[in-house]
């Protein structure tokens, strides 16, 4: 059997009070209609088409060809949404799957729960319920006598006895998908909000004997719709605590997991431990035995196994197995650690390429370069690779020592094994095993200072006269 999904995901959102289209804003980092399209992907849905109206373009920039599209020219309602699909779909046998861009949290197994329920059932339409404490805002689940579904009404049009249903619709059904389209075309828009609602279906086919079941969500956050920033940020803190407890069981170590904050796509390995103020966000991956914070915001970067990260920022990097970083260390975008590097404190690596036992341990620029293995690089030693107008590379061989507070104008090549000494401001190569020295010869003049305290003083008298 065919299985297909339609995402609606055409609505501005206005109660989000954004410029950003509502089904965009992200929740830990993913937006809300990547991660529903997720979940009905996995689903096993072959086809999955998004209803597009605001903010069509950013929509499908976001999702690109994971997707197919039809296009919503005005917000209608949801059953007016649905019918952009009939182009698409209106012709195909199965079963389809209908959620809102704006829930989130629906997951993968309660969508596959619903559709083995549907097909057992042999069900035109089953409609994924909650029950709330407090359903306001939200279409009721209205039952007959014998516990079947009859229609849902929507907040707006409940009587009394209709708004004191807690059962809600979720927004996410399936459906045969012929009846769908079938039934769409009786579905009118006479009631409060002058609106096609998909969820009149329900009744449509009810009427007419069509069999309509109900798939009880049994985690209640599942159904959260995403409406303004309050719900938002409640469904970021509960999609958080879904994607640490996933962490924690398969091994990491999350010190507090309410300071912690791990983005979706975030992989992390076994008997790593996360120190609070951890921000892991994008396609970050991050190996077995690492200790992460206190303190660190790693974005799109690659960890080995063995490494400690702590008080840093790290951007678009790959950093190697048994790496030390921090504190205060800042790795921006195009930064390769090898194995056993050390980058200390107060330290910044930019599109540089760092080779295996090699150390930056204190107060440093690093950019544009490319340094071997075990290089020590001293403190405040910099490349100095922008003159204005443009960025050149400094290449430091193996077994270097650069001395402290050397300057290494760019372009620049040391040789294996050489040496540059402290304070050296070095404009020129240096060949393999050589000593650099670039700086004035010190002068010491015996007892001046003795002479120069001397002068001082009787400057200072003759002032205060
Ligand atoms: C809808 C349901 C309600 C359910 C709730 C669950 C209807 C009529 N009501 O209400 O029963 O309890 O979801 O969260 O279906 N959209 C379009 N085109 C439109 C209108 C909406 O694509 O013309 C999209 C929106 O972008 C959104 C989704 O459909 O992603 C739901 O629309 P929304 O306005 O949020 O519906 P609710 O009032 O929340
Ligand atoms: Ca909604």
């Amino acid at each position: 059997m065919k299985i297909m999904a339609i995402v609606l995901a055409a609505g501005q959102g206005k109660r989000m009070k954004s410029k950003l289209y509502k089904v965009l804003h992200p929740v830990c980092g993913k937006p809300m209609v990547s991660h529903v399209l997720n979940a009905v992907k996995q689903a096993s849905c072959e086809r999955a088409v998004i209803i597009v109206g605001h903010g069509a373009d950013a929509v499908r920039t976001t999702l690109g060809d994971s997707a197919e599209y039809a296009f919503q020219a005005e917000q209608l309602g949801t059953g007016h949404a649905v019918m952009q699909a009939k182009d698409l779909l209106g012709q195909e046998d199965g079963v389809t799957v209908v959620i809102c861009g704006d829930t989130p949290l629906v997951r993968t197994e309660t969508i596959e729960a619903m559709i083995a329920q549907h097909t057992a059932q042999g069900a035109a339409a089953t409609v994924l319920t909650a029950v709330f404490p407090d359903p306001s805002g939200y279409g009721r689940v209205v039952r007959g006598e014998n516990g079947d579904v009859e229609r849902i009404v929507e907040h707006k049009d409940c009587n009394p006895e209709e708004a004191a249903v807690r059962e809600i619709n979720t927004g996410t059904y399936c459906f045969d998908n012929r009846k769908l389209f079938a039934a769409l075309e009786f579905v009118t828009n006479s009631n409060a909000q002058g609106e096609y609602y998909l969820t009149d279906v329900i009744g449509i086919l009810k009427a007419q004997g069509e069999r309509v079941g109900a798939s009880v969500a049994s985690d209640i956050a599942e159904a959260i719709g995403v409406n303004d920033r309050v719900a938002l940020g409640e469904a970021e803190r509960l999609m958080r605590h879904r994607i640490n407890e996933k962490h924690q069981l398969n091994g990491v170590t999350i010190i507090d997991a309410g300071n912690t904050y791990i983005g979706a796509d975030v992989t992390i390995g076994a008997d790593t431990v996360l120190y609070p103020g951890t921000v892991l966000r994008g396609n970050t991956s991050i190996g077995s035995d690492c200790v992460i914070g206190p303190g660190a915001e790693i974005t799109d970067t690659v960890i080995g196994s063995g490494t400690t990260i702590r008080h840093s920022v790290s951007e678009n990097a790959h950093i190697g197995d048994d790496c030390n970083v921090g504190p205060f260390a800042y790795l921006r975008p195009g930064t390769k650690l090898g194995r056993h590097v050390k980058i200390g404190d107060f330290v910044e690596i930019k599109n540089a390429v760092i080779g295996e036992h090699s150390k930056v341990p204190h107060l440093s620029y690093v950019g544009d370069a490319i340094v071997g293995t075990g290089v020590n690089i001293g403190c405040g030693a910099i490349t100095a690779n922008y003159d204005g107008y443009n960025k050149s590379v400094t290449e430091i061989g193996d077994d270097v020592f650069i001395g402290s507070n050397a300057n290494l104008i760019a372009p620049v090549k040391i040789g294996n094994g050489a040496y540059v000494v402290a304070g050296s401001t070095i404009t020129h190569n240096v060949a393999d095993n050589d000593l650099a020295i670039a700086r004035e010869r010190q002068v010491n003049k015996p007892g001046y200072a003795d002479k120069l305290r001397a002068r001082a003083k009787a400057k200072k008298e003759r002032g205060s006269e």
